[in-house]
């Protein structure tokens, strides 16, 4: 069993020099604490302790190639020689533009950025500058970033979130100001009456509807059957930006992303975490006509000192490369994560557990949770959090490091050796928690 007591020491101290001891509020999921790590190598995670832990947080969801790739540790490292921030023109920023354009038939032009947050935040304000539009549509349960306007209703409590086909928006943080409320309507998933609805009664005011392609943060829960044709057709018809969040589909469900995957053309996207196998890179793209307002005179400004930052394009590029130079990698990712996914089924009926497991090969979600499919926050919130928590911590102290809310993120470099060896911990770990839960 792995103990944890150097990390706990750390965090300890940690706390009496970082603010709440992590410099993320994600990071408070690793349970017993956030782990202190000292390196990462393809699918796995070596922490101060000595553990070596299967991982499938994959830093929340960048490391598409695993850890230090070596393709792209190289070229970033030989690119560093030339220097580090130009913020000045710099010829790799073209040549991802163009390899974008030719993997994602949705974009006429590519704007880069570093965080999905921010990139987020540029599409929201070039889809609010094209229609003359404040309002946007998101989704409850999605989460786009922690910035003001956009984290609302990512976890509302059910108390304060009203019914389910006019949810009020939820701030999820002190400190946002409550005007933002105003801005934002906020829907179910996965409902195109409740869309069609909101967009009949307040279309003329809304600039955008957001929404992941696949959600992913609350459990990944794939679209209906034409529920993504259906939202584009209502946004076509009432002059509304569909906008793409792909920071966790991008680049994971397909070189196209999700979009290529299952056939919709948004009018702009926002790329991040897998893009640059992860080194820190987003990327806003999309409509000519929207994209062109970045030019001085359209007057939508998007700035940024790291914008194109050298060494994460240079990392971008190469992730890209390695992604692209063997045609049959995604789908040997996507049968390992089901058999995986497959695995953790068979193991939740023989310790007769109600785990539920859905999603994709390159990443699905555990609920406990009786019968039926999540297809909605509200579904989604029946399931037994706690548990899933608990079901974590026993798979870190048995080798094996997943997000205490039940998402599980697959690399190329996972390979049948350590789906093997996640499902003989799976095992132990629900033994563990059959016997606790007894
Ligand atoms: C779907 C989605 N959008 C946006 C973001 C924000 O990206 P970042 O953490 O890079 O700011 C995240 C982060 O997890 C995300 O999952």
């Amino acid at each position: 069993m792995a103990s944890f007591q150097q990390s706990m020491a750390m965090f300890a101290e940690a706390r009496r020099h970082v603010a709440g001891g992590t410099s993320s509020n994600v990071r408070y999921g690793d349970a017993p604490v956030p782990l202190f790590f000292e390196r990462g190598e393809g699918p796995r995670l070596h922490d101060v302790d000595g553990n070596v832990l299967i991982d499938y947080v994959l830093g929340n969801g960048p490391a598409i190639l695993g850890h230090a790739p070596a393709p792209v540790i190289a070229a970033v490292a030989a690119a560093l020689a030339n220097g580090q921030a130009f913020a000045g023109q710099f010829e790799g920023e073209m040549r991802l533009a163009r390899k974008l354009k030719s993997l994602v038939p949705s974009a006429d032009l590519v704007r880069l950025s570093i965080s999905g947050s921010e990139a987020v935040h540029g599409a929201l304000r070039l889809a609010r500058g094209f229609t003359g539009r404040t309002k946007y549509v998101k989704f409850e349960g999605q989460y786009h970033g922690w910035l003001d306007n956009v984290f609302i209703s990512t976890k509302p409590g059910l108390n304060e979130a009203g019914a389910r086909e006019s949810p009020e928006p939820v701030l999820m943080s002190r400190g946002q100001p409550p005007r933002v409320k105003d801005e934002v309507i906020v829907l179910p998933w996965n409902d195109l009456d409740v869309l069609a609805k909101a967009l009949a009664r307040h279309g003329p005011e809304i600039a955008a509807v957001m929404t992941e392609p696949v959600m992913c943060n609350c459990g990944v829960i794939p679209p209906q059957p034409g529920y993504l044709e259906g939202m584009r057709q209502l946004c076509d018809e009432t002059g509304t930006v569909l906008i793409f969040d792909e920071v966790i589909t991008g680049f994971r469900l397909g070189l196209g992303g999700a979009q290529g995957r299952l056939g919709i053309r948004p009018d702009l996207t926002v790329f991040a975490k897998a893009i640059a196998g992860g080194f820190p890179l987003s990327a806003i793209l999309g409509r000519r006509d929207i994209m062109e307002l970045v030019e001085p005179a359209g007057q939508v400004v998007h700035s940024g000192t790291y914008n194109g930052s050298m060494p994460s394009v240079i990392a971008a590029l190469a992730t890209l490369e390695a992604l692209a130079a063997d045609p049959d990698a995604y789908r040997r990712m996507e049968s390992r994560g089901e058999r995986l996914m497959e695995g953790l089924r068979r193991l939740g009926r023989q310790h007769r557990q109600p785990l539920l497991v859905q999603g994709y090969g390159a990443i699905f979600s555990t609920f406990f949770l009786d019968g039926g499919a999540v297809t909605d926050f509200r579904t989604a919130a029946l399931a037994d959090s706690a548990r899933m928590t608990a079901f974590a911590g026993e798979l870190a102290a048995n080798g094996v490091r997943t997000t205490a809310r039940g998402v599980w993120f697959l690399s190329m470099a996972h390979g049948d050796a350590e789906i093997d060896a996640t499902l003989d911990a799976a095992d132990r770990a629900l033994g563990a928690l059959g016997r606790k839960v007894a």
